[in-house]
């Protein structure tokens, strides 16, 4: 029997949320897609790719990691919003909140941020929602987020919650069109390959174990929490990390990720100074097939210079990083993307 249609929605009809579910992935997709080309459109920007998959698994990983801070609007049958953050070591981040253009300015993305930060159902008027200058015995010690430099609207929203945006963050993309700018690794350091410590390390859990434990000692020293899931998730998503370890006594010193389709990035470095040779061994490593694209930090300015340098070219219009406090990683880090820290 055919399923019946769904309720025509009226815009007078409750909104009611409730937690997001995989069956919802694919609307939280269009929604994604129609809110950012309706402002972008009026800026004269190209539209968003119709190839949604590569999102879809960004979400299902969210929604895998953090289901009690993925969140659903519904009006009748239909969902008209979403929001999604992920909480790793105490660092909250949002990775997504979109609103149907059609019903955006009626406090839907507000409430949707409630149950995010909150982690869990909000009546209106209810127990306060965790927030930088309460976190409520939450653990959360830092609130975050990327936004797009063109969206006021957002930029309002995080920053009366205590995320201002603090520091742009391009995209560079292009062709390496001059390799010299990208420095090889001085013969104090030694770029070594992701699957070569698991090797050593006995390959198999042994050695997956032993690689964990370097990278989120880098990632607790850089940013300040570790964030495994999300380097497991890229390496399904098929990205290639490279440890910069001293030569001498073996010390790991930063990491970089390359890919065959691009994209470059998270880079992390326990002194700035690396970043260039971080890139450079990704870059390297892992030959991609056209161009390569990285989210770069205006704090990250060896890194920025290095890849102007090398011929990439900013792409579109800065994001924003909004951060709850003073202190950032963003001078020796450079986040997976937008949605992920
Ligand atoms: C951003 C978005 C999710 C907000 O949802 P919404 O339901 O439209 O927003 P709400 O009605 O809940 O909240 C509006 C709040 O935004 C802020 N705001 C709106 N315009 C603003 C401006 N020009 N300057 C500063 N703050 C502004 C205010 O805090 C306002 O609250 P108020 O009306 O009580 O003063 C929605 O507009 C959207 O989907 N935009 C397109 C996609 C996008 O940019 N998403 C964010 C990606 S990081």
């Amino acid at each position: 029997m055919a399923a019946p249609p769904p309720t025509p929605r009226r815009a007078t009809d409750p909104v009611a949320y409730r937690p997001g579910r995989e069956a919802d992935l694919d609307a939280c997709g269009r929604i994604w897609k129609a809110g950012i080309e309706d402002y972008q459109a009026r800026l004269n920007q190209p539209s968003m790719p119709d190839d949604l998959a590569p999102l879809r698994r960004l979400f299902a990983h969210l929604l895998s990691t953090d289901p009690e801070r993925f969140w659903v609007a519904t009006r009748g049958d239909e969902l008209i919003g979403f929001a999604s953050a992920s909480v790793r070591d105490g660092l909250w981040f949002l990775a997504m909140l979109f609103v149907d253009p059609a019903a955006q300015g009626g406090g839907i993305g507000q409430a949707l941020m409630d149950r995010a930060q909150a982690g869990r159902d909000v009546d209106p008027g209810g127990p306060a929602v965790p927030g930088p200058d309460e976190p409520l015995d939450t653990g959360i010690h830092t609130w975050g987020m990327c936004t797009d430099a063109v969206q006021p609207i957002s930029n309002g929203l995080y920053a009366r919650r205590g995320m201002v945006p603090r520091i742009p963050i391009w995209r560079l993309f292009g062709e390496v069109r001059r390799w010299d700018a990208l420095p090889l690794p001085p013969a104090s350091v030694d770029p070594v390959p992701f699957e070569a410590i698991v090797a050593q390390g006995g390959g198999g859990p042994d050695g997956t174990r032993r690689l964990a434990d370097l990278v989120d000692g880098l990632d607790r020293a850089i940013v300040g929490s570790a964030h495994g899931r999300d380097h497991a998730w890229l390496r399904r998503e098929g990205r290639a990390g490279f440890l910069l370890r001293d030569r001498g006594d073996g010390r790991p010193l930063g990491y970089a990720y390359g890919s065959s389709v691009g994209r470059l990035g998270p880079v992390a470095a326990l002194d700035p100074d690396l970043s260039p040779v971080l890139i450079g061994a990704a870059v390297r490593g892992v030959p991609a097939l056209g161009p390569v694209a990285m989210w770069v930090p205006g704090t990250s300015d060896r890194a920025m210079r290095m890849l102007l340098e090398a011929g990439l070219r900013f792409d579109g219009f800065p994001g924003l990083i909004c951060w709850s406090t003073p202190g950032h990683p963003f001078e020796r880090y450079a986040p997976i993307s937008l949605a992920m820290v």
